[in-house]
């Protein structure tokens, strides 16, 4: 039996991933940091699987996660633990790259040290490509990170690169475009959207604040990216690949898709925050995954709409049953 290690398994990938692996027959240690509250929604569900144990690590934790290395011997390490809020990275800053940079470098160094066979995922991010005006993006595209996230998620994939080709690690970093579902976290703004519509169709509120609408995004599914995840681990040789729809909506267009399924006027509710605003805005993002369908077979099953409307049906019904 496998064994795979995945720090930040109470996130929205995190949990999909474990119930992925699970399925293909994995010993799946789950690592969790420490937080007032127990947050482990995403995965209450697969907790009495046996094959599945959940320990406390932090990023910044190097003892932890030698700790976790020598006890379990995993096969497999998917690097998915950040601080991801690009918005809230401009607010606390030297934390989120302390975890995303350097987080990163104390994994990649304690697997060199104690068993470099060890294969290793790097959640590496569209952000990267911030303001470059040449989309749509693939591996070679430049990177012109637009937020103290990104500058770090830049060291972390150029990282990877340097141990893959300084020390043969089997290291691959996924640069994953953006990708939702019903277990988004609720300050995203597709999630923001969807369980906003979702309340003000139910009478439990009356207004959505957003900021820029005109902001475009490539959205996909995340149940489709955390297989792309796997794919990467299982190729013979390690590398870095886009995961992408190739199709890019407007802030506006997903929040208008979401009021027409709920058959509501968008523009009743919707009111423009200007705190809302970034102070460097990424203004579109569109991928081609060229490579990763051709090289690892690749393909979304997902599609804008049915993404809509899964996130949209799912709050409704979450959010009926608590108001019951
Ligand atoms: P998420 O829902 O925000 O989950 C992040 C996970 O990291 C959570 O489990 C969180 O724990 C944990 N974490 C945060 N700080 C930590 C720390 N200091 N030590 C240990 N764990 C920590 O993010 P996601 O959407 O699943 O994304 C997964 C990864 O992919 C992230 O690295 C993100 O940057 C990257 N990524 C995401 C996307 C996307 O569109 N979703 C696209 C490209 C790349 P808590 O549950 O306690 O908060
Ligand atoms: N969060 C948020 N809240 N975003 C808003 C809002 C709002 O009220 N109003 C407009 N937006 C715009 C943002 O300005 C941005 O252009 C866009 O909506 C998407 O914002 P987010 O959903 O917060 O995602 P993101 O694109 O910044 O970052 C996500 O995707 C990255 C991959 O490209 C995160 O998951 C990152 O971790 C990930 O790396």
């Amino acid at each position: 039996m496998k064994t795979a290690i995945i720090s930040g398994v109470t996130g929205q990938d995190g949990s999909y991933l474990a119930e992925f692996l699970l399925s293909k027959g994995y010993r799946v240690i789950g690592l969790k940091r420490r937080t007032s509250l127990l947050c482990t929604d995403r995965i209450d569900h697969i907790f009495d699987n046996d094959n599945f144990k959940v320990e406390y690590y932090d990023l910044d934790d190097v003892g932890c996660l030698y700790k976790m290395l020598y006890k379990y011997e995993p096969d497999e390490f998917y690097n998915l633990a950040a601080q991801s809020h690009v918005r809230v990275s401009f607010d606390i800053p030297e934390h989120t790259v302390n975890g995303v940079a350097l987080g990163t470098l104390r994994i990649l160094e304690a697997i060199r040290n104690t068993n470099d066979r060890i294969r290793f995922y790097q959640a590496s991010s569209s952000e990267m490509f911030g303001d470059n005006p040449n989309t749509p993006f693939n591996e070679d595209s430049q990177l012109m990170p637009a937020s103290p996230y990104a500058c770090a998620k830049v060291f972390a994939h150029n990282l990877v690169r340097n141990y893959r080709e300084s020390y043969w690690l089997h290291a691959s970093s996924g640069i994953l475009f953006n990708h939702e579902s019903p277990r988004r976290g609720e300050t995203f703004v597709t999630r923001k959207i969807t369980r906003a519509v979702a309340r003000i169709k139910l009478g439990l509120q009356n207004e959505l604040r957003l900021g820029n609408l005109d902001a475009k995004r490539d959205w996909g599914h995340a149940k489709d990216y955390v297989e792309a995840m796997w794919m990467m681990t299982q190729q013979q040789s390690p590398d870095d690949y886009v995961i992408s729809t190739g199709q890019s909506h407007s802030v506006r267009e997903f929040l208008e898709a979401v009021f027409d399924y709920a058959g509501m006027d968008p523009y009743k509710y919707v009111k423009i925050d200007e705190r809302l605003f970034r102070p460097h805005e990424v203004p579109f993002l569109l991928g081609d995954s060229t490579k990763a369908k051709k090289q690892l077979k690749w393909n979304p099953k997902y599609t804008f709409e049915t993404l809509v409307k899964e996130m949209y049906e799912e709050d409704y019904r979450k959010i009926e049953g608590e108001s019951k």
